[in-house]
């Protein structure tokens, strides 16, 4: 069991540009102090999220100034929301803690700059997905942002309404929404749409999804017929072949050339995301249908699409999906501050931050202790 003694959390100005979120609200800063930490919050950190210094200082944090050395060399673990830069991490010092969304995977960077600044990290990512750890699950809070943003997104860019409309002009019928993927993402998305008035038909391979889909009022597109399905662990879809993603897109062709707005959250945990919407398949969609891709960043479900942008492909819009949690920053920050709570509090014990490496929760998600890498499997190119 690893000790760090006399807790003090440190919560940076997140530097990443377009990054809205903080990691810690007042309420959770009120919270860590309630279990003995002292909380370093930096000036304006919470300012693009709608939580203001004042606010965290009434509950008892320390307000520092963005990126001073001696906080940073202070703190016993700094909670993010994304990965700081690698000259921040080194102003930290030896065996301090850093928690967030770390994009571990095959990412040789964050590893060369954990051991060389002789850092802990624990990689949110990384969570097991056991019930235990549901409250603390950061990529489901911010999915289901995404998932709902999207079909928000879509909604207002699409030249048509989403429910079916009888007027005195005459009827209109509801738009016809396709999804695919129905992770945490999906399902949300699935419900936004539905409760908006939409058709919606979702497409997935993991065949639990089935039930969940139907219960919320979609209809499934049962995954190809095909021996090399691909299959599951964990909850997570595993990569499907080059093949089973061929008749997928096929299957899906004709679905997508009826559908107003397709909404993309198909992803497999650190693979490319599997690519389900092809150039050819979106010349048959209808102009002024409307694509958003919330797996841009790994990739992309759809072709052509661009993070950080919306592009106009033959009168189709593709809308990229990369960072809706950000567009909802007030409730993405307070739920991803409670998920640190949670995750954070079985730690803090005696007035110390103890990581209990034989606790499956913690051991699926610390990728280094004190410099030294346990996660290579992850964060090593190539290793997963
Ligand atoms: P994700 O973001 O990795 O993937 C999204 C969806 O894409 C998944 O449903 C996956 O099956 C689907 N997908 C992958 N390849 C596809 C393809 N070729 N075509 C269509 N769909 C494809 O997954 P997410 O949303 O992070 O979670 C997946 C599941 O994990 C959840 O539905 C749930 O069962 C489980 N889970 C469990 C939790 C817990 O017990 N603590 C918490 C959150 C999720």
């Amino acid at each position: 069991m690893d000790v760090l003694a006399l807790p003090r959390l440190l919560i940076p100005v997140e530097s990443l540009p377009g990054e809205t979120r903080v990691a810690a609200t007042p309420d959770t800063v009120k919270k860590f102090v309630s279990l003995g930490c002292t909380v370093a919050v930096e000036r304006g950190a919470g300012a693009s999220s709608g939580y203001l210094d004042d606010a965290y200082s009434a509950q008892g944090a320390e307000l520092v100034a963005p990126g001073d050395g001696a906080s940073w060399g202070q703190a016993e673990a700094l909670l993010c929301v994304q990965t700081p830069s690698v000259e921040a991490l080194r102003r930290l010092r030896r065996g301090a803690l850093v928690v967030g969304l770390l994009a571990p995977y095959a990412n040789a960077d964050l590893s060369s700059a954990l051991q060389s600044a002789g850092l802990s990290a624990m990689a949110l990512e990384l969570l097991p997905r056991i019930s235990r750890a549901q409250s603390a699950d950061a990529l489901s809070s911010q999915a289901n942002i995404a998932g709902y943003k999207s079909v928000l997104m879509a909604s207002a860019a699409l030249d048509r309404y989403f429910p079916m409309l009888m007027t005195a002009a005459g009827t209109v019928q509801p738009a016809k929404v396709v999804i695919l993927g129905a992770g945490v993402a999906g399902l949300q998305a699935v419900a936004t749409a539905r409760r908006l008035g939409a058709v919606v038909y979702v497409s997935d391979i993991r065949p639990a999804v089935k039930e969940q889909v139907e219960s919320l009022g979609a209809r499934f597109i049962e995954p190809p017929e095909m021996d090399d399905k691909p299959s599951e662990s964990g909850g997570y879809a595993k990569q499907a072949s080059d093949a089973f993603l061929a008749a997928q897109r096929q299957q899906l062709s004709d679905q997508l050339a009826e559908a107003d707005v397709a909404i993309c959250t198909a992803q497999v945990p650190g693979r490319r995301a599997p690519r389900l919407i092809s150039e050819d398949m979106l010349d048959r969609m209808r102009p002024g249908a409307v694509v958003v891709d919330l797996a841009v960043a790994q990739g992309g479900n759809c072709a052509d699409t661009v993070v950080g942008q919306t592009v106009d492909r033959k009168g189709v819009k593709l809308i990229a999906g990369n960072d809706l949690p950000c567009t909802v920053p007030n409730h993405a920050s307070a739920l991803y501050a409670r998920n640190l709570v949670a995750l954070l509090e079985p730690t803090l014990k005696d007035g110390a931050l103890s990581l209990d490496t034989e606790d499956e929760l913690v051991a699926g998600c610390l990728i280094a202790q004190d410099g030294t890498i346990r996660r290579g499997d992850v964060l090593t190119p190539g290793a997963n």
